[in-house]
C-alpha cells in the first residue's frame, strides 16, 4: 500500500497556505517540519483540559499525568524501546545532550577519550569538546571521506583504544543526508567497553528507528523534526539510566524517567508528540500494534522519499553549474535521506536562498550547524551550501518549482509568472 500523498497533505493546514497567490513550498524540513491538525488539536486540548502540574488528585492533574505517561509510551513505540522508563523528555536535543554530557562526565577521568565525527551536527560535537575541556579528556574525530560522503570506518576503528569511553555519532547527517552504520560503530565501541551516543534528530522523520537493533546506548531526537512540536527526547538503556547519577533537585523523583526530567515539562508538547506518533502510525494499514504500524509507516516513508530524492537529484544535476555535495548514485539513495546540499557556481548560498524565497520556496543556506562536514568539505569559506530537504508530504511539483527557480538563477532568464 503506497502512501496517499493527497490525503496526507490535507492533514497539514500549513501546506494549504498561500502568500500573495503563491503556494508555500517547504524545502526547509531538516530545520523543522510542519504539523498535522491532530497535533495542533491535541496541544490545544491539553492547554484547555489538562493544564496542571503532575501528581495531583484533581481531574486536570490526573489528565496531565495521563498525557505525560502516554507520550513516554508513544516515544517508546516509535524508537522500539523496551520500556517507557527509557524515554526522557527535555527542551530539545541540544539541551538534553549538554545535560547527559555532564551526567556521563561523572564517570570519566582525565586522559579518557571521546570520539566524535566530521559528519555531525555541532550539537553532537561541542558538548563533548566542552566536557573534555572541563575534565581533561581527549577528543578524537572520525574522518569524513570527501569522495564518498561517508564516514571512514577504518579510521574510526583505528581511533578506538583502551581509554575510549564514549563514541558520539549521528544516525544521519543533516547536511549531506548520509545514513551512518550505527550497528557497526556500536559493535566496535562495545568491544572496547565504550558507550555510544547516537544523534537521530535528522534520521527520525525519514527511516524506521529501532534502538534494539541499532545497538547504541543512548539516542536523542527532536519531535519538531518529525511532525510534532518543539521538544527533545532521549532514549537510554534502562540499566544505564539507572546506574548514572542525575543532576536533580531533592524533591524530584528518583525513579526513571523522572530523575532526568528536570523542572516542569511541556505537557502540551507531550500531547503533541503522542499525536505526531499516532499520525505516523496511521500511515500504515490498520492491523498490528502501534509499534508494528510505525515500522511499516516509516518503511513506506523511506520508499517514497527515496524515489522523490532520485527525482530531486536528477533535476538538480541538470542545472548548469550546480554541484551536489552528497551521495548521488541511483543505486545508493536508500543509504541517504532526501536532504540535498549543493552549491551553484557564481552564486552565494545566501543569495540562492533569497532568490528561492522570492518564489515562496523555503530553504536554508549556510552550514545549518553542521560546521564539521561543511568545513571538512572546504565549503565553509564560500558561505556553506544551499540545503533542500524533502519529507513525505513533498511532491514532484515542489521539485519542479525548485528546479525552475534555480534554472532562472543559473541562466539569468526570468520565469514567466
Ligand atoms: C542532526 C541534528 N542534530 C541535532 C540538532 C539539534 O536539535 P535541537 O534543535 O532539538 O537541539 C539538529 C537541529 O537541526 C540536527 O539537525
Amino acid at each position: 500500500m503506497p502512501l496517499d500523498i493527497d490525503t496526507i497533505r490535507n492533514q497539514f493546514p500549513a501546506l494549504a497556505l498561500e502568500d500573495a497567490g503563491r503556494r508555500r513550498i517547504y524545502l526547509d524540513n531538516p530545520a523543522g517540519t510542519q504539523v498535522p491538525q491532530t497535533v495542533i488539536d491535541a496541544m490545544a486540548d491539553c492547554l484547555v483540559n489538562a493544564n496542571a502540574n503532575l501528581g495531583g488528585p484533581f481531574c486536570s492533574s490526573v489528565a496531565a499525568d495521563a498525557i505525560a505517561g502516554g507520550a513516554h509510551v508513544a516515544m517508546a513505540d516509535l524508537l522500539n524501546a523496551r520500556s517507557s522508563r527509557e524515554i526522557v523528555f527535555g527542551a530539545n536535543m541540544t539541551t538534553l545532550t549538554f545535560q547527559f554530557s555532564r551526567v556521563l562526565g561523572r564517570r570519566f577521568e582525565a586522559g579518557d577519550e571521546i570520539i566524535v565525527s566530521e559528519l555531525d551536527h555541532d550539537a553532537n560535537v561541542s558538548p563533548w569538546y566542552l566536557l573534555a575541556r572541563d575534565l581533561g579528556l581527549t577528543v578524537r574525530k572520525i574522518r569524513l571521506d570527501p569522495e564518498t560522503f561517508r564516514l571512514d570506518y577504518d579510521h574510526y576503528e583505528s581511533l578506538l583504544g583502551d581509554r575510549t569511553r564514549l563514541v558520539c555519532v549521528g544516525h544521519a547527517s543533516n547536511l549531506l543526508g548520509t545514513i551512518n552504520d550505527i550497528p557497526r560503530i556500536a559493535t566496535a565501541a562495545h568491544a572496547r567497553g565504550a558507550l555510544v551516543f547516537a544523534d537521530a534528530v535528522h534520521s527520525a522523520p525519514h527511516v524506521p528507528i529501532d534502538v534494539q537493533t541499532l545497538g547504541c546506548d543512548l539516542l536523542v531526537c527532536s519531535p519538531y523534526k518529525f511532525f510534532g512540536p518543539h521538544q527533545g527526547v532521549l532514549w537510554g538503556r534502562e540499566s544505564l539510566l539507572d546506574s548514572l547519577e542525575p543532576y536533580k533537585l531533592r524533591p524530584a523523583p528518583d525513579s526513571l524517567p523522572g530523575r532526568y526530567e528536570t523542572g516542569t515539562q511541556s505537557h502540551e508538547g507531550m500531547a503533541g508528540v503522542t499525536a505526531a506518533v499516532d499520525y505516523l502510525a496511521a500511515l500504515a494499514p490498520e492491523n498490528g500494534s502501534r509499534r508494528e504500524r510505525l515500522r511499516t509507516a516509516m518503511e513506506l516513508i523511506h520508499q517514497y522519499e527515496t524515489e522523490l530524492c532520485g527525482a530531486l537529484i536528477e533535476r538538480l544535476q541538470a542545472v548548469d553549474g550546480l554541484t551536489i555535495h552528497g551521495i548521488t548514485a541511483a543505486g545508493e539513495l536508500s543509504q541517504r535521506t532526501p536532504t540535498v546540499s549543493f552549491t551553484l557556481a557564481g552564486h552565494h548560498p545566501e543569495a540562492i536562498a533569497e532568490h528561492l524565497a522570492g518564489h515562496n520556496i523555503f530553504a536554508w543556506s549556510g552550514h545549518s550547524y553542521a560546521v564539521e562536514p561543511c568545513s571538512a568539505l572546504g565549503l565553509l569559506e564560500g558561505g556553506g551550501v544551499l540545503r533542500v530537504g524533502l519529507v513525505h508530504y513533498n511532491v514532484e511539483d515542489d521539485i519542479e518549482a525548485l528546479a525552475a527557480a534555480l534554472e532562472e538563477l543559473a541562466t539569468g532568464q526570468q520565469l514567466s509568472a
